[in-house]
């Protein structure tokens, strides 16, 4: 086999094949539960995947050059967090339209990274819609203001982002599960999660249930959206048919929840993933036999302003969970072992 040398190639070939683990604490009501942790992708969330496949088919495009193209995008966090990581390894530059409520840690990990950052007074997730769409906007605006030297991978639209679960988390959980998985529960952010795993699982089983998980109206949960709030992504019109079940999550319930999986699990969840683990608690109180897989999209590494803010965690809790939790991946942005640029 040959050895490979290139450590840029190395980052990218640890995206997906993430653990799927057993909740056995906080999920032994009705159907058995597992978790998929999205947060040991190399970059710190399930945004990799998506990202990653945005950047590779925007280089077959051509549309995307080395040495030449800024890559912009709005995000609410993780996308931007994912691209910035590989533009830094890859020898991009690139600019980032973020919401304000946006963690200041998120903010701060893209700064490091070398992103140059323009806020907007969205909400959490950049809206979608005529209007409302600040974050979007602006960066369509950027784009159209020097269409050969920027290039805006577009989550919210893109297929790549649809494609990269299709690929990848579909796959992944129906070999994982061995054809057992039952019920699939995720949050919405542009939707690509949600549709890419579901069209792949429902090809191999129709009878599959899915759950989608959105956040109460002005919400905390960052990389989720109310989709009252704002339109529907395209990403997630396209194929919104594969939902079975919607759910909506208030902030509290998510908080309280995503704590009960650090004490009873020593699990160190992102505010999203106590929201899908609330939803797929719900679900499996009325689910007797089966076998639910609920996305985890992130950790808790970014959040102690947010988790501080709503009193999720004293710093001695958060601290010990940073350090001592099951699972913990060490995402490269904390450990600023992003190679340098080529
Ligand atoms: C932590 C987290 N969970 C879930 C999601 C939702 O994923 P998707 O955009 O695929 O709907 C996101 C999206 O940004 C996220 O950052």
């Amino acid at each position: 086999m040959a050895v490979q040398t290139n450590p840029f190639h190395r980052i990218f070939d640890k995206i997906g094949h993430t653990p799927l683990i057993p909740l056995k604490k906080v999920g032994s009501r009705g159907m058995k539960l597992y978790a998929k942790l999205e947060w040991a992708n190399p970059f710190g969330s399930v945004k990799d995947r998506p990202a990653w496949w945005m950047i590779q088919e925007g280089e077959r495009q051509g549309i995307l050059k080395k040495g030449e193209s800024i890559i912009i995008e709005p995000t609410s966090g993780n996308t931007g967090v994912a691209l910035a990581g590989m533009c830094q390894a890859l020898g991009y530059k690139a600019e980032m339209v973020v919401p304000k409520r946006v963690s200041s840690e998120t903010k701060g990990i893209m700064k490091a990274m070398g992103v140059k950052m323009l806020e907007t007074d969205d909400d959490l997730c950049p809206r979608v819609g005529p209007g409302t769409d600040q974050a979007i906007a602006l960066a369509e605006a950027i784009v159209k203001g020097n269409p050969k030297k920027y290039c805006m991978p577009n989550q919210y639209k893109n297929e790549a982002n649809f494609q990269a679960h299709y690929e990848t988390t579909g796959p992944e959980l129906w070999e994982e599960t061995e054809g057992k998985i039952t019920h699939f529960i995720t949050g919405i952010g542009t939707g690509g999660t949600i549709t890419g795993v579901s069209s792949y699982l429902k090809e191999k089983n129709p009878a599959i249930k899915v759950t989608a998980v959105q956040p109460q109206k002005d919400h905390h949960l960052q990389g989720l959206r109310n989709i009252e709030e704002s339109q529907m992504p395209d990403v997630l019109k396209r194929r919104v048919e594969v939902i079975d079940d919607w759910r909506t999550i208030s902030d509290e319930d998510a908080f309280n929840t995503l704590a009960e999986a650090g004490r009873m699990e020593n699990l160190f969840l992102g505010p999203s993933s106590g929201a899908t683990l609330r939803a797929a608690l719900d679900l499996s109180d009325n689910v007797k036999d089966g076998v639910g897989i609920v996305i985890f999209g992130d950790s808790g590494h970014k959040y102690w302003s947010v988790y501080n803010q709503f009193n999720v965690f004293t710093k001695d809790e958060f601290d010990k969970l940073k350090v001592g939790a099951r699972y913990n991946a060490e995402p490269l942005f904390l450990e600023n072992k992003i190679p340098p640029n080529k």
